[in-house]
This record gives C-alpha cells, structure tokens and sequence, in this order.
C-alpha cells in the first residue's frame, strides 16, 4: 500500500529527468542556458542568437545567424488561416485562447503535420517563433478597433514584434528590454508549461499539440498569468501619473499589509524552486528601472518598491520574474490581458527545445496514483 509519505503532491521535490537546456539552482540563485549564465546572454546576445542556442546547444556562427535570421523574416506574417480563425474569437476572450488557437490552426496547416523527425521538429520550431509575434500583435490590434500592420524584414525580433503591435518604430531603449525580457522568459527547465509539453510528446504527439498543451499549462494565474495578475494589483491599488515614488510607496505598502492579513495569495511572489530569489529578477528589473526612467513614472517605482519591502518585512518571501515584467510591459504599452502572450513568445524557444530533448531520448510519462475512494462494491 501506497504511504502518504511516497505521495508527492505537485511532484515537488520529484527529479524525473535529465535535460541539457537550462539549470536552475536556487542554492547559488543562478540559471543557466546550455551553459551560459542567462544575465550575460541577455547582457550580450540577441534573443535570435538566444533561441539558437536552446535549440541546438551551442551559440551560433556568424553564418548560421545570417541564414536563420533572414529565415525568420520570411515567416512573420499573419497567415490568413491564422486570421480567420482569430477573427472567429469573441473580441473579449483571453489573448491566452486566442494564441492557444493559433498554434493549433499553424500545426494542422503545416506541411510537414505528420513529420516529427528531428529536421521537421527544428524547422517547425523556427517557424512558430517567427509566427507568433504577428498573432499577439494583431491580438491586441484589433481589441483596439485597428488593422494589422505587415512586418517588416529591416527590423529585428524584437525591433519588428513592437513594430507590427504598436505601427511605430519603438526607441532603441524599450527595444532592448522587450528583448531582456524575452531572453529571461525564454527556458526555465521543467516547470508546468515545459512539463506539459513533455508529456504530450512523450505520447509521440506532435510539435503543435504539444507547444498548445503548453500554453494552457501557461494560461494559469499560478504560472505564466502571474505579470498580468502584478499589474492588476498595481491597478488595484491605483496608478497616478503625478504621484511621487514615496506616496506611492506608502499607499503599496498598506495594500500588502491588508492583502497579507487578509491571507491573500499575492501574484509575482514565491517560487516552487527558488526560495531567496529568483535568479531573473535582478536583470528584469534593471530593465523596468530604464523604462521606469524613460518614460518619466517615479510612481511605479515606488508602488513596485512599497509592495515588495512589505512582503519581505511580513513573509521574506521574494519576487519572480514575472513582478517587474508586468509593469514593464505595461509602461511599453501593452495591454495587460497580453503579457502572458509575450510568455509564450519568449517560451516557444524553450518548449519546443524540451519536445525535440523527450522525443530524442523518449519514455511515456505515466505516473501513478494511490486509490482513496470508496471499496469495491456492487450496485
Ligand atoms: N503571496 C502570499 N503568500 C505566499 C505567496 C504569495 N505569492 N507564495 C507563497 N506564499 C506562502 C503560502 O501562503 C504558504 O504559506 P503557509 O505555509 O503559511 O501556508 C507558503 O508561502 C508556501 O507557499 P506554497 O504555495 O505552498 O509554495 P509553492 O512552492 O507550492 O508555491 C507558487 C509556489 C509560485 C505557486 C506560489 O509562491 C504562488 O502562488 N505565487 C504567486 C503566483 C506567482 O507569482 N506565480 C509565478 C511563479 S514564477
């Protein structure tokens, strides 16, 4: 008979396998990807080079950037297929079904649908990464009441996916934290959306139907939804433009002391495996501090800085990733219902690395379960 003991609720704590994608480690507060440290890459190096390097293990030549990044220009547009299908979805359903939908309308029209080989599986990989920037951005289009903006080839990932969602050149400060926050969103080993996605492919399901289980997985307000629950608590608390940082500090830190007393669940806080800090936030909020700076919203500051000195001071517990993304992504301009979307952009890199690493060295995940309910019995 099954113990409580052998029991692991949410696997924690459970190893299930090896990966040679990223690393994370809580004791050093550190994650890696393939190695290298994800500040210096997100320091130093293109989300293009970047998802490269998750995908094959090593960062590309000069050459093999060349021929992937004009590859990637060629398949940003919005295909019809994909519009169609969008335009079906009530305009007030979460951006999350309308990107869910979208990759599962890109794996049913993909030509090489019922190939998973390992040459398939990486061309269909690159290709959803250059898809599905053009679904966020005409996602959040036409909620707005405005019509898509074609991609431009002259423009970077990060340069072209501000381009097609707001039809303006982004200033080169907002481009590069839109791309730190992608290179940080990119892989974080097996948690529930990665997981997810093993599981299909270890079914020998498809890229697709994996990358799709996946966004569900994301959809949650426990994993990916957290940045757009951040900001609805900022919204909660209320944004005032002409706040000072120290105001706007006291007012968050009041809100927390209530929502802790209330035995509240505060979003962007607490991680399954990092328990004194999550290794992606000094980065992340670096780049929040030069937005905070850019765009002149002190006040922001200081709703981030009251929130989170009270949260230590009551719990110790420490920000995610997803705590300066929120704002961040808010100051750029994004509505908050697509932030999760920007997740699954970044994460495509990572998911699609794990579906082709479990379909190399596959085995079906099939845990077991320990029976509670009632004995056997005849009716
Ligand atoms: N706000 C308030 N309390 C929190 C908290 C948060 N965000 N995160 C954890 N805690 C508390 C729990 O209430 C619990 O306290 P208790 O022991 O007094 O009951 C304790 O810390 C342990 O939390 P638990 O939820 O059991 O840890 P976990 O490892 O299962 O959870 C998360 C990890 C991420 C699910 C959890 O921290 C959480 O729900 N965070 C908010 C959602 C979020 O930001 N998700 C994005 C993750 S990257």
């Amino acid at each position: 008979m099954t113990t409580t003991d052998e029991i692991k609720k949410g696997l924690a704590g459970v190893v299930v396998d090896y990966t040679a994608i990223s690393k994370v480690n809580p004791d050093t507060n550190s994650l890696l990807y393939r190695g290298y440290p994800v500040q210096d890459l997100a320091a130093h190096k293109s989300f293009e080079e970047v998802a490269l390097l998750l995908w094959t293990g090593e960062l590309p030549s000069e050459a093999e950037l060349t021929e992937f990044t004009a590859y990637e220009r060629a398949n940003r547009a919005l295909d019809g297929r994909v519009k169609a299908a969008i335009d079906l979805l009530p305009i007030d359903c979460h951006p999350m079904d309308v990107g869910r939908t979208a990759v599962s309308v890109l794996g049913a029209n993909h030509p090489l649908a019922g190939d998973s080989s390992a040459e398939a599986e990486l061309r269909k990989a690159k290709e959803l990464f250059a898809a599905f920037p053009a679904v966020v951005a005409y996602d959040q289009r036409r909620r707005r009441g405005l019509d898509v903006v074609e991609p431009r080839e002259d423009l970077d990932y990060s340069q072209n996916f501000l381009w097609m969602t707001f039809g303006e050149d982004a200033a080169p400060e907002v481009v590069d934290a839109f791309r730190v926050s992608m290179v940080l969103y990119a892989e974080h080993s097996f948690n529930a959306s990665t997981f997810t996605a093993r599981v299909i492919t270890s079914t020998l399901s498809d890229l697709h139907s994996a990358v799709t289980g996946a966004i569900g997985a994301l959809k949650g307000p426990l994993h990916g939804g957290a940045n757009e629950a951040v900001m609805h608590t900022f919204d909660e608390i209320g944004i005032d433009k002409n706040e000072s940082r120290e105001d706007a500090a006291v007012r968050a830190k009041a809100w927390m002391e209530d929502a802790l007393a209330a035995k509240k669940k505060v979003m962007g806080f607490g991680h399954r495996v990092y328990k004194n800090g999550d290794s992606r936030v000094p980065t992340m909020k670096a780049a929040l501090d030069r937005m905070i700076a850019h765009y002149g919203r002190a006040e922001m500051l200081g709703l981030y800085d009251g929130l989170e000195m009270a949260m230590d001071e009551a719990k110790g517990i420490k920000p995610n990733l997803d705590y300066p993304a929120g704002p961040t992504y808010h100051l750029m301009g994004f509505d908050t219902e697509m932030f999760t979307p920007l997740f699954i952009a970044a994460r495509i890199t990572g998911w699609t690395s794990h579906i082709m690493e479990q379909r190399a060295s596959n085995s079906l995940i099939r845990p077991l379960s320990a029976y509670n309910g009632p004995d056997q019995r005849s009716f």
